[in-house]
């Protein structure tokens, strides 16, 4: 259905857009999601990753992320995405992290200019939902315009299908 040429044609679908969706995943479940979000809207996909490791733990990397959020520490990261200049709308998608989105997000925004794109952002979490995060974006992006946001609990992910097409709709981003 949603690749047919006459629902493409009677669609909203932004044909002449270079879709990017970014994520950052600590345990796997906002990967999930990013990955149903590419399948959707084509585009290309990049994992924004530490050069080091956030421990397993969870004790741990709460607490590391506590301190990182805290100083606004920007952590390294392992690679950069190639001409980010030639995206429009970026998806971005991350764990709620102490409400709002770890500091991997904050480094890939310091390095790759957001002005005049369209961002996106989608979150897993276990009941903060967007939290700030929204409101952090539009901080850290001043001059980009940030959409409506999607968060889905983490322990739904497998199931979220239905709620981010009906997302995707709301924001004239299906075919
Ligand atoms: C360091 C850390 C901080 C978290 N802070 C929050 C929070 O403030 N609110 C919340 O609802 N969930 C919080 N969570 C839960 C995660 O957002 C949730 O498990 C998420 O689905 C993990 O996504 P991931 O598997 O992509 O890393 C936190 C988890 C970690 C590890």
């Amino acid at each position: 259905m949603f690749s047919s040429k006459s629902s493409r044609e009677s669609g909203s679908f932004p044909e002449d857009k270079k879709i990017l969706v970014a994520y950052f995943s600590h345990s796997g479940n906002t990967q999930v999601i990013a990955h149903q979000i590419n399948k959707n809207m084509g585009g290309d996909i990049f994992e924004i990753q530490s050069v080091q490791h956030y421990p397993v733990d969870y004790n741990s990397v709460v607490e590391v992320a506590r301190q990182e959020l805290r100083s606004g520490y920007m952590p390294a990261l392992r690679s950069k995405i190639d001409n980010f200049n030639q995206y429009d709308i970026i998806f971005i998608g991350y764990p709620c992290w102490w409400s709002t989105f770890p500091a991997p997000v904050k480094t890939f925004f310091s390095e790759n200019d957001s002005s005049g794109k369209i961002i996106i952002p989608f979150c897993t979490h276990e009941g903060s939902g967007l939290g700030r995060s929204v409101s952090d974006l539009k901080n850290l992006c001043p001059k980009a315009k940030v959409l409506d946001g999607l968060a889905i609990r983490g322990s739904y992910v497998k199931m979220a299908q239905n709620d981010i097409m009906m997302w995707l709709r709301r924001l004239g981003m299906t075919r």
